[in-house]
């Protein structure tokens, strides 16, 4: 949440600060600001609402080969101009830029007030710029330094200072942060984005390290309570076509995205598929065949769309491999005081790798003895570094805040996990073979399944008009309803409520009426009778219908009377993926009739990193 970016060179910085901040929106997007050192200091510009409105009032005057910048998701105080970032101290010679979450703000802000200092915004990052203004250390590295001693909480930091103007000093806790190398010039960001079209040579710092950014270089350093003790962190190149990045000719991230799925299904599971032995291969679980054997339980932490994902997953493990397997929203998780057994395997999921809640689950785990894998996304982000091992889902970078090709191949890497756990156990070898044909043939079928986008699109135009909406399934179906309803609140900001069919009669079914469509999940699969059955009870109240099913199933005397769409048949656990992707291209067209904007809805941002 928030991208920070930042640029130290021989151009002029606030072009290339906005350019970076367009590119880090997905990140929050509620108020923008840039800060520049030039000739007269410290100058200073920002806005409520989007980088371009920054942009537009932007003084001619703003020169300054020196900048940071900053698009904000509200934490403390509303988004307007004054919480905008970059803070300043009273005298205007320090900027400071902030993600994360001061958790010891409210005394800081109280001690300042009483040591007279007038607070101008509401926001937590206030103060780091009037602790770092009121240092008189000879250093501006170790009057950061001093002033981050006294911060509790989470942080990526850049900072300029009028009286050390050759320089930009960053620093990170618990928030991601990188140092760009360029051709005399170098740039400082939170995430690649900002900065891949400039420069891939990229250094990640590590929480509680800090480095100095100059025009020709950069210097790392741990901050000890002693002092800071020099580290020899490198710049590497990383393999990213900044491509990837564009949108191309797609009207919106999401868009790109969703038409992307084939060939990232692909990439998922290109060389992990053994298809001699049905089984799958993956090298980087760091576990041998005799400590896959030795896994009792399955526990999945992830948030949001990882979470339901990881109830598919859970799904999955229980009956290929028949361990007993959950999910759980990680946000929750460490809140509990979990049991951490040595025999369970937890299982971290997130595309970000970056969401404080999965992170600090992880941890949570770490701390009692567990052992942790990670299904990421992102390489070398917070929870990929965390973890004992894992599968990188090769997505390529996900823009759009609404997660769909990430979500897809989490659940590619789920089945060809579950069919490993399960090929170590007691699933025969034909029955892996199976699967693993189920897997290798699904690209194709997910490519099927977007090619009925232009019937999804009229269907998508009649959901979009309720104002309330019942997504339903059973079994492995559930989380497919759960991640559908998901999707459809997160960019129509229509109330979804995702149910599980058998459930719909103990209560909700009071709420069907000819102005509450359903979207129901029916597999042909061992519950197709008792789903079709449920479909009636809908059908005799008025409910309209929206059944994703396989073209076995027959409807009955429903047919001709619901919206219906057949997506191709696979193995039956792998149902879920290909009756997921027709989810997201009716939401996908329900927001664009609605005129929402679609990578960026109302609220949300790209990586929740507070808590
Ligand atoms: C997905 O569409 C959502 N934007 C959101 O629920 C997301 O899946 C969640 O915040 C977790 O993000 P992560 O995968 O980056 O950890």
């Amino acid at each position: 949440m928030c991208g920070i970016v930042g640029y130290i060179g021989t151009q002029q910085a606030a072009p290339l600060l906005l350019e970076g901040l367009t590119r880090l929106e997905h990140r929050g997007y509620d108020s923008a600001g840039v800060a520049v050192v030039g000739g007269s200091g410290v100058k200073l510009a920002k806005k409520a609402g989007r980088v371009r409105d920054l942009s537009e009032g932007l003084p001619k005057r703003f020169g300054g080969k020196i900048g940071i910048g900053h698009t904000r998701w509200a934490t403390h105080g509303p988004a307007n101009d004054v919480n905008a970032h970059p803070h300043t101290d009273e005298a205007g010679q320090v900027a400071v830029v902030h993600n994360g979450i001061i958790d010891n703000a409210s005394a800081l802000r109280a001690e300042l007030a009483d040591a007279g200092v007038t607070l101008a915004s509401d926001t937590d990052t206030e103060v780091l710029a009037h602790l770092i203004g009121a240092s008189s250390a000879n250093t501006l590295e170790k009057r950061v330094a001093e002033a981050l001693a006294r911060v509790e909480g989470t942080y990526g930091i850049a900072v300029v200072h009028a009286d050390f103007a050759d320089r930009i000093v960053v620093a990170r806790n618990g928030s991601p942060l990188i140092v760009g190398v360029g051709d005399h010039e170098m740039y400082v960001a939170s995430d690649l984005a900002a900065v891949v079209r400039y420069t891939t040579t990229v250094a990640h710092l590590d929480d509680g390290e800090m480095a100095t950014v100059t025009a020709s270089g950069f210097t790392t350093y741990r901050i000890e309570s002693t002092g800071l003790a020099a580290t020899d962190r490198r710049a590497n190149k990383v393999d990213i076509d900044p491509a990837a990045y564009d949108a191309g000719d797609h009207e919106s991230f999401m868009h790109k995205e969703l038409l992307e799925q084939p060939a990232r299904a692909e990439a998922v599971l290109r060389g992990r598929l053994d298809e001699r032995f049905g089984t799958g291969h993956l090298g980087g679980l760091n576990l041998d065949a005799r400590e896959l054997r030795a896994i009792r339980r399955v526990k999945i932490l992830g948030c949001g769309s990882a979470y339901y994902v990881g109830q598919m997953g859970a799904s999955l493990i229980e009956e290929l491999a028949r361990i007993p397997a959950d999910a759980e929203a990680a946000s929750e998780f460490r809140y509990r005081n979990p049991i951490i057994e040595p025999d369970t395997l937890y299982i971290a999921v997130s595309q970000s790798g970056e969401t404080i809640d999965t992170l600090l689950a992880v941890q949570e785990v770490h701390r009692k003895g567990g052992r942790c894998i990670g299904l990421v996304n992102v390489v070398g982000s917070a929870i990929a570094r965390e973890v004992d091992g894992g599968i990188y889902l090769h997505s390529g970078p996900e823009v759009a805040v609404a997660s769909t090709k990430a979500l897809t191949n989490m659940y590619l890497a789920f089945a060809m996990l579950a069919v490993q756990l399960g090929r170590v156990r007691d699933l025969s070898i034909s029955d892996g073979k199976r699967l693993i044909a189920g897997l290798t043939a699904i690209p194709g079928q997910i490519e099927e399944v977007l090619a009925t986008e232009p019937q999804l699109a009229v269907v998508a135009k009649q959901l979009a008009q309720a104002e309330s909406l019942f997504f339903i399934g059973r079994v492995r179906g559930f989380p497919v309803a759960r991640e559908g309803a998901q999707k459809f609140k997160e960019i129509t900001y229509r109330h979804a409520e995702a149910y599980q069919t058998s459930e719909l009669k103990h209560g909700p079914l009071a709420l069907i009426s000819t102005e509450v469509p359903t979207v129901a999940i029916v597999p042909d699969d061992e519950l197709v009778e008792r789903n079709v059955a449920a479909l009636h009870e809908i059908a005799a109240r008025g409910g309209p219908l929206t059944v994703i099913t396989h073209a076995s199933v027959d409807l009955g005397d429903l047919a001709g009377k619901v919206e219906r769409i057949d997506v191709p048949r696979n193995e039956r656990e792998l149902d879920p993926i290909l009756l997921t992707i027709p989810l997201q291209v009716l939401s996908y067209h329900a927001a664009l009739t609605l005129g929402h904007d679609i990578d960026k809805p109302r609220n949300l941002a790209k990586s929740v990193t507070v808590e």
